[in-house]
């Protein structure tokens, strides 16, 4: 098997240390940087002797290292920089995506691909739509890493583990995700039942904004550690094929009340990519917030004037 990572930056370059570490794949890195690629891929083969895998890494400013792949993994693209508007970000980073999507495509026909520049909701409804891939071979990276993010933020505030926590947040992996005290569990009973609504709305802005909390630290750059961790899990899903439940940007097709949209939902994945996407019993006002978040998706997918 051969996975590939697309951009071999802080997250991309991470994911294929911890893929390559696992040693379950041969791992192409790609680049448009000439050298970075081959540089970090030639230091981490390096890594070989003395970490014990024995699959194959390549990294190459050419697609033709990718050949053959089954999972594609697109962190191309550029972070907002002074004076750039949001618009001009999606712009940029929409034709990054959709020319990384039609080269890898064209090698690996049977791939699936997995989502992670931003805003990755509708960089993954822009993916489906360029590659014309059903939806189960095209998802986004959201609701493990913010999932995550409140997991860690739930196993200070209890003193309990993070791997306790089963944690729950949906929507946009933006402003408007949402966290469902209700549906996140801590050693199976609801966070609902654990904590006040003034502690479970401190943790859910917690979470809302602890992408940019890092940010805040790093001054440049964003997070990548958690990033390329959650990336990882939703490799090892699809290459085992454990059908594990997590959530992630999936495109709705009535799910939820939701149509022609891409938000982070639970989903199963397994060999074939999305096996199942999970409705969960929400109430009207849980509802109402994933409507609300789904249609601040909306938004920035017309502004990609598709
Ligand atoms: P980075 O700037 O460190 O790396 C991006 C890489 O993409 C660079 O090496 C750049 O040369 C490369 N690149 C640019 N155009 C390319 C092209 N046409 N083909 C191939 N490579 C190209 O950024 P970082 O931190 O790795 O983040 C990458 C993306 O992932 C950003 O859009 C970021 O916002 C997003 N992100 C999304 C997360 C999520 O939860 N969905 C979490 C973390 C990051
Ligand atoms: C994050 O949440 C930048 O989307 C990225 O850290």
């Amino acid at each position: 098997m051969k996975i590939t990572v697309v951009g071999a930056g802080n997250v991309g370059a991470t994911l294929a240390q911890r893929l390559i570490e696992k040693d379950f794949a041969d791992i192409a890195l790609v680049d448009v940087v000439e050298g970075i690629p081959q540089g970090k891929a030639l230091d981490m083969r390096q890594s070989a002797n003395a970490l014990g895998f024995t699959h194959k890494l390549a990294g190459s400013n050419s697609y033709d290292v990718t050949a053959g792949s089954s999972i594609i993994v697109i962190t191309a693209g550029i972070a907002r920089k002074p004076g750039m508007t949001r618009d001009e970000l999606i712009g940029i980073n929409a034709r990054i995506v959709r020319e990384v999507v039609e080269k890898a495509l064209s090698l690996s026909p049977d791939a699936i691909f997995i989502i992670v520049t931003n805003p990755v909701d509708a960089m993954t409804y822009l993916a489906l739509k360029a590659s014309g891939l059903p939806r189960n071979r095209v998802f986004g990276l959201s609701g493990v890493l913010d999932g995550g993010r409140l997991a860690a933020f739930i196993a200070e505030e209890l003193n309990v583990n993070a791997s306790d926590v089963v944690p729950c947040v949906m929507g946009e992996h933006g402003g408007s995700m949402v966290v469902y005290p209700r549906f996140t569990t801590v050693n199976g009973k609801p966070l609902a039942d654990l904590v006040d609504e003034e502690k479970q709305k401190a943790l859910a802005e917690r979470t809302v904004n602890g992408g940019a909390e890092i940010v805040g630290y790093l001054k440049t750059g964003s997070a990548f550690y958690a990033p390329s961790a959650s990336v990882a899990h939703m490799v090892k899903a699809v290459v085992t094929g454990s059908g594990v439940q997590m959530n992630c940007a999936a495109y709705l097709d009535g799910e939820y009340g939701l149509s022609d949209v891409v938000v982070g939902v639970p989903v199963k994945l397994g060999r074939t990519g999305i096996q199942e996407i999970v409705e969960l019993p929400l109430n009207d006002d849980e509802s109402a917030t994933l409507k609300t978040s789904a249609e601040a998706v909306r938004k920035t997918i017309t502004a990609l004037n598709l």
